[in-house]
């Protein structure tokens, strides 16, 4: 797949960069080639009005531009009949006559005209006498064009090959970003799956447990029952998460300007119920009328999760701390608890999809191992940043910093 992918990307980048230089080199030519005619036909219509030859070109700002080989004019008059030509001329009578005959068959003012080996441009002007043609020798431009050609399809397989060179380069260092999310995506899916799979697991075996004891009554069975109630809860926020994670990624959240502190301050009495239940001390420290930009909504999931996890994690008589401050554009979060802390290799993976420190330990407490990725997309959703300090058997410190514009 990533060789056809490479294969394909190698090939546009090759296709558009030698379409680049292929315009680039024809763009040369057609400018030279119309510059060329140009000074052809000034240095023509100088000869023709002056009946002189000249073997310069003066250019643009007087500067001697470049030599013209041989030129020279003839004169005839109304009939065609050869008058004069120019002392400078050096070929045969009999040519003469034939160039003159040539131009005069060819019927137009200026063009190119060939005879045996010689090659000229010429035009021709009326005057009082009949007309006057100058001519030039074309063979110079011929050369110019073809060591144009030459150079150019020296130039430009040189180019190309290293286009190609430059592009396999590119294609592969494309194909790394690809490669990552879609090797990402394939453990994920997999995680995913294995996460479902246990509860499905569990189920079936617990309804072959009921099934087996048909003629026992509802009451009596209870306890597998419950299994069944919380497995099936389990999978429920399992894919609540999940569908969160996915759509966290693909939707625009709405955002507008709230009040964060009140919205933390409100989150305090659900709380405390749960604190009081494991008879943890929860202080609330909240600085007042902090107004940020972001979803109300998601920081309220936001500040559900980091308390679930403290509040998890925490033993009877600990102390669970929320303090949110301002400093300039940045508003902190600080949750901090005094809890069992997190074992340093495992601090760097906390935020990984599916990652628990105690695997049975979360699952059997209802995690699925999604919370702190959910905290971090939602973190990411507002431009913050989330970190954590924690020492084991001291307790653990998040830091959740979230500009108040961006
Ligand atoms: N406050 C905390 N104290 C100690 N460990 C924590 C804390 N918060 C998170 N963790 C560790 O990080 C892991 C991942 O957390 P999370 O993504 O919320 O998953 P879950 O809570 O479903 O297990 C947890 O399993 C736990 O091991
Ligand atoms: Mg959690």
């Amino acid at each position: 797949m990533f060789k056809k992918l490479k294969i394909q990307l190698l090939t546009i980048n090759a296709i558009c960069l030698t379409i680049v230089i292929l315009i680039i080199f024809l763009g040369i030519y057609y400018i030279t080639l119309y510059e060329m005619n140009l000074q052809v036909s000034v240095v023509l219509n100088d000869i023709a009005r002056n009946e002189e030859t000249v073997s310069l070109i003066k250019g643009p700002s007087n500067n001697v531009k470049m030599v013209v080989s041989s030129s020279f004019f003839i004169k005839i008059n109304k009939y065609g009949k050869v008058l004069g030509y120019s002392k400078n001329i050096n070929i045969p009578k009999c040519d003469i006559t034939n160039l003159k005959n040539t131009v005069l068959k060819k019927g137009i003012q200026y063009g190119n005209i060939k005879t045996g080996h010689l090659r000229f441009k010429f035009l021709k002007v009326p005057k009082k006498y009949g007309f006057i043609i100058a001519f030039i020798d074309n063979n110079m431009e011929i050369n110019l064009y073809t060591y144009l050609i030459i150079s150019f399809l020296f130039v430009g397989t040189i180019s190309v090959i290293l286009v190609i060179i430059i592009s396999l380069y590119l294609a592969n260092k494309a194909i790394v970003p690809v490669k990552t999310t879609l090797d990402k995506q394939n453990i994920f899916i997999a995680d995913a799956s294995h996460e479902l799979r246990t509860p499905l697991a569990v189920l079936n075996s617990t309804l072959e447990i009921v099934v087996e004891n048909k003629d026992k009554t509802v009451h009596s069975q209870m306890k597998w029952l419950n299994n069944i109630q919380s497995e099936l809860f389990r999978m429920t926020k399992l894919i609540e998460d999940l569908l969160f994670l996915a759509r966290v990624k693909k939707e625009e959240m709405p955002m507008s300007n709230f009040n964060i502190s009140t919205t933390i301050n409100n989150t305090y009495e659900t709380f405390k119920v749960l604190t009081n239940k494991k008879n943890i001390e929860l202080v609330f420290n909240i600085e007042n009328e902090i107004i940020i930009l972001g979803n109300e909504w998601r920081i309220i999931q936001l500040i559900n999760i980091m308390l679930d996890n403290a509040i998890k994690h925490t033993p009877s008589n600990g102390k669970i701390e929320v303090c949110l401050l301002k400093h300039n554009n940045i508003c902190e979060l600080k949750i901090k608890d005094n809890g069992e802390g997190i074992p340093k290799e495992h601090i760097e993976k906390i935020f990984e999809r599916f990652y628990r420190v105690d695997k049975s330990r979360s699952r059997s407490q209802g995690g699925t191992g999604l919370g702190l990725s959910i905290a971090q997309s939602i973190v990411d959703e507002h431009r913050g940043s989330i970190n954590v300090l924690s020492t084991i058997g001291i307790g653990s410190e998040f830091h959740i910093m979230l500009p108040i514009t961006f």
